[in-house]
């Protein structure tokens, strides 16, 4: 029997109810293969604020670097209650992103994707959606924006100024574009590069470096695409694209577009990637506004936990149940709420009660 560690951080508002269902399909898995899996909880994010006094207390930085993979529900707090924790604390920047250095999760997968029969969820229109939405955005997970060198301070003139840096260096560029390289190789052959080279000096390197490594993957074809006409083809024609790669802070605008096209970033899991470690999220907030209430979309975190059975455990027929289970309830006319306005031809189902038809349908394909 094979046997894994996996570290469960809840995390912060809608979390823990998304958790419970994702955990609810870990088991069933783990009871009808020949695997144990060793569920771990940590805290981390704002809760491990108040009840450690930091939203990566030790113990959990502990965690991360036992366990073989780990899965990790939406952290943060609202606009207002952000405020009761000093900003460089907050568990964005004094959590999430720590731990994405850590963790050295460079590869970002985020796969934006729904089959024709869910085209109804989408605020595309029909003929937009043609024979369904299947893209993979790629999204370098580790440097860019978010960690480049910040500095705060007050110039010469009395001015309150910042200065935040986008750093990469050719190495952290090469890797993601290899990663994006292969999961086109696999898929349809074709890449889109996603950047600002009429802007950006990173965005040159970045395809300087692209032309470099295109060579060693000639079955792939490489298209160019600034972010902004991305953004605008995404909504207008998606089908054209298959994967997509990209620094991180476009890849968190247009993955969060991609929740967008499908009609809620509660269809949107993500597998984070690196060279000895994974972990596995939504790519969604937390919500706060709708914690507690049983009506949050579980399927970002069953997707996840369905990533984290293909990437880190090699359990690829598991790994694709999950996925046919997850829309097979859709496709048989159930929604959650956030796919769906009350009144539209759709049965309403709770949290748990997507966790346990997900967990039926499994059962019932044996
Ligand atoms: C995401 C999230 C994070 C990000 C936040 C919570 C820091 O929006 O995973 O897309 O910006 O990367
Ligand atoms: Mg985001």
């Amino acid at each position: 029997m094979t046997r894994y560690k996996i570290g469960i951080f809840a995390g912060d508002g809608i979390g823990p109810e998304i958790m419970d269902e994702g955990v609810k399909i870990l088991k069933l898995i783990e009871q009808r293969n020949d695997v144990s899996f060793e569920l771990i909880p940590a805290a981390f994010g704002a809760n491990a604020y108040f009840s450690h006094g930091d939203c990566f207390p030790d113990e959990t930085k502990a965690i991360c670097d036992e366990v073989d993979a780990l899965i990790k529900g939406p952290i943060g707090l609202s606009h207002e209650d952000s405020k009761k924790i000093p900003v460089d604390l907050q568990p964005e920047r004094g959590a999430l992103l720590p731990m994405r250095r850590r963790l050295n999760t460079y590869a970002n997968f985020r796969p934006v994707s729904l089959p024709k029969e869910l085209a109804h969820f989408s605020p595309l229109k029909p003929e937009v959606i043609g024979e369904g939405i299947d893209l993979i955005m790629v999204r370098e997970l580790v440097g860019g924006l978010y960690f480049g060198n910040k500095e705060v301070g007050v110039n010469a003139d009395g001015r309150r100024y910042v200065n935040e840096a986008l750093e990469y260096d050719e190495d952290q560029i090469s890797r993601i574009l290899i990663e994006a390289f292969k999961v086109a190789s696999g898929r349809k052959q074709v890449l889109h590069n996603i950047h600002k080279s009429n802007v950006l000096k990173s965005s040159v390197l970045w395809n300087e470096v692209l032309e470099e490594i295109a060579p060693d993957f000639p079955d792939v074809e490489v298209k160019h695409m600034l972010v902004d006409a991305a953004a605008t083809a995404l909504c207008l024609n998606p089908g054209q694209f298959d994967v997509m790669v990209m620094e991180n802070m476009f890849g968190d605008i247009l993955s969060d577009q991609g929740g967008g096209i499908l009609g809620s970033l509660g269809l949107m899991p993500s597998a984070c990637i690196g060279p000895e470690k994974a972990y596995y999220e939504p790519s969604h907030g937390s919500a706060p506004d709708i914690a507690g209430q049983n009506i949050a979309n579980p399927y970002s975190m069953i997707g996840s936990v369905a990533m984290m059975l293909e990437y880190s455990f090699g359990m690829h027929d598991e790994a694709k149940n999950v996925w046919a289970a997850m829309q097979g309830i859709f496709a048989d006319g159930y929604s959650t709420a956030d796919l769906s306005k009350p009144g539209s031809d759709v049965r309403m189902i709770a949290t748990n009660e997507f966790g346990d038809k997900v967990a039926e349908k499994l059962l019932a394909q044996g």
